[in-house]
C-alpha cells in the first residue's frame, strides 16, 4: 500500500496555518478562490485550439502590446472570481493602466492582489506553455475604505503569498507564503489541485541558463563575457551549459525552479529597464525562488528589496540558482573570471 496521502491545496494551505498564524482562513479562502479562476483559465487555454478564441482582440494594451483574446478572458475570470470574495481592498492586472477598484456592493478587504492573467502570450497559437502569475499584498492604510497607490507601492519583501498557475502538459499551481514552495497537479478528472512537488528546493548550481540571446548586440560588457564564460569547455565547473528558452516566464522559471541553472531578462541599450514587469512577474518569481533557496537581483540589487514607483514598473531580472545568479552578478560588477 502507498503511504501517499491525497492533499488538495485547501487542505494544505489550512493545515500550514499553524507555521503561518497570520495567513489564517482568509488566506486559504483566498487561494481557492484563485484556484478556481486557474482551473477555468486552464479549461479555456486547453480548447483554444478549438475556438475561435483564438487570435487578437486588434487592440493594444497600457504598454502598446496587441492583446490576445485569451489574455483579456483570463483578465476578466481572475476579476469575476476576486472581486466579492471579501478579501481585496483593491486588485492591479498587467491589463488595465490603473488601479481596479472592488465594486461598491462587495465587502472590501485587507489584501492587495497583483495578477498577470497570461504570461506568454505570444506562445498561445503555436500550443506552448503559458502562465498566470499572482502576489498578495497586505493594505497599508486602514481598513474599510478602497485600496489607494500607497497600499500597492511595497517592497516586494512585503509580500505575504505569490504563486504562478502554469498550463504546460498539465497544470500546476505553485505557491508560496514565504518559508517553502508547494507545487499541485490539477487532477482533469477531479478538477481538484493535488499536491505533486511538496518543498520545492532549487539546487544550487546547474548547468542551464535562459535568456533571449538574439539580444545579445545590446547587452553590457560584463554580461556579454559571462554568457561566452558558459559557453567554454571546463569540465570542472560543468561548462559549457545548456541553453533553454521557451519564451514564456512561467514556463521557463518553473523548469529553473525544478532543474536549477539561471534565467534572466536584462537591460540592454534601448531598453534600460528591460522587458518584465516589477509587480507581478519579477517580485513574485522572486519571493517563490528565494523561499525555494535561490536568489533573484535586478543586477545590481535584491529584487524584492526595490521600492517600486509605477503599478506597471519594469525591471531587469536575473533569477534561479544562488551560484549562477552571485556568478552573472560578479561578472556585471566588472569581476569575470579571467
Ligand atoms: P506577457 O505575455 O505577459 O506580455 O509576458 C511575456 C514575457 C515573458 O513571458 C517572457 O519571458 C518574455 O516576455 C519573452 O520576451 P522576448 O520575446 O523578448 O524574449
Ligand atoms: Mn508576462
Ligand atoms: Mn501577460
Amino acid at each position: 500500500m502507498t503511504k501517499t496521502r491525497f492533499m488538495t491545496l485547501a487542505r494544505h494551505i489550512i493545515e500550514g496555518k499553524k507555521k503561518h498564524p497570520e495567513a489564517t482562513g482568509e488566506l486559504s479562502k483566498l487561494l481557492s478562490d484563485l484556484s478556481l479562476a486557474a482551473k477555468i483559465i486552464s479549461l479555456e487555454v486547453n480548447k483554444a485550439g478549438l475556438s475561435n478564441i483564438l487570435g487578437f482582440t486588434g487592440s493594444s494594451n497600457i504598454h502598446g502590446e496587441q492583446v490576445k483574446k485569451l489574455d483579456m478572458f483570463a483578465h476578466d475570470i481572475l476579476v469575476k472570481a476576486m472581486d466579492h470574495g471579501g478579501h481585496f481592498c483593491a486588485l492591479v492586472s498587467e491589463e488595465k493602466e490603473n488601479i481596479i477598484h472592488i465594486p461598491a456592493k462587495h465587502k472590501l478587504g485587507k489584501y492587495i492582489l497583483f495578477f498577470d492573467p497570461l504570461d506568454g502570450s505570444s506562445n498561445i497559437e503555436v500550443n506552448n506553455s503559458i502562465g498566470t502569475i499572482f502576489s498578495i499584498y497586505k493594505r497599508l492604510t486602514s481598513d474599510g475604505k478602497p485600496g489607494i497607490m500607497e497600499d500597492c507601492l511595497q517592497q516586494g519583501i512585503k509580500q505575504i503569498a505569490a504563486g504562478y498557475v502554469l498550463y504546460g502538459s498539465s497544470t500546476i499551481l505553485v505557491y508560496t507564503t514565504g518559508e517553502s514552495v508547494h507545487g499541485f497537479t490539477l487532477d482533469p478528472l477531479f478538477g481538484e489541485f493535488l499536491l505533486s512537488h511538496d518543498n520545492i528546493r532549487i539546487p544550487k548550481k546547474a548547468q542551464i541558463y535562459s535568456i533571449n540571446e538574439g539580444n545579445y548586440l545590446h547587452w553590457e560588457d560584463g554580461l556579454k563575457m559571462y554568457i561566452n564564460y558558459l559557453k567554454e569547455e571546463d569540465k570542472e565547473t560543468g561548462r559549457p551549459y545548456s541553453l533553454r528558452y521557451v519564451g514564456s516566464m512561467v514556463a521557463d522559471l518553473h523548469r529553473t525552479l525544478l532543474y536549477g541553472g539561471i534565467f534572466m531578462y536584462p537591460s540592454d541599450n534601448r531598453y534600460p529597464d528591460g522587458k518584465l514587469r516589477l509587480m507581478y512577474e519579477c517580485n513574485p518569481m522572486a519571493m517563490i525562488v528565494e523561499a525555494a533557496g535561490g536568489k533573484a537581483i535586478n543586477g545590481r540589487k535584491r529584487i524584492m528589496e526595490v521600492q517600486p514607483e509605477k503599478l506597471h514598473e519594469r525591471s531587469p531580472l536575473y533569477i534561479g540558482s544562488k551560484y549562477d545568479v552571485e556568478l552573472v552578478e560578479e561578472f556585471m560588477k566588472g569581476n569575470s573570471r579571467k
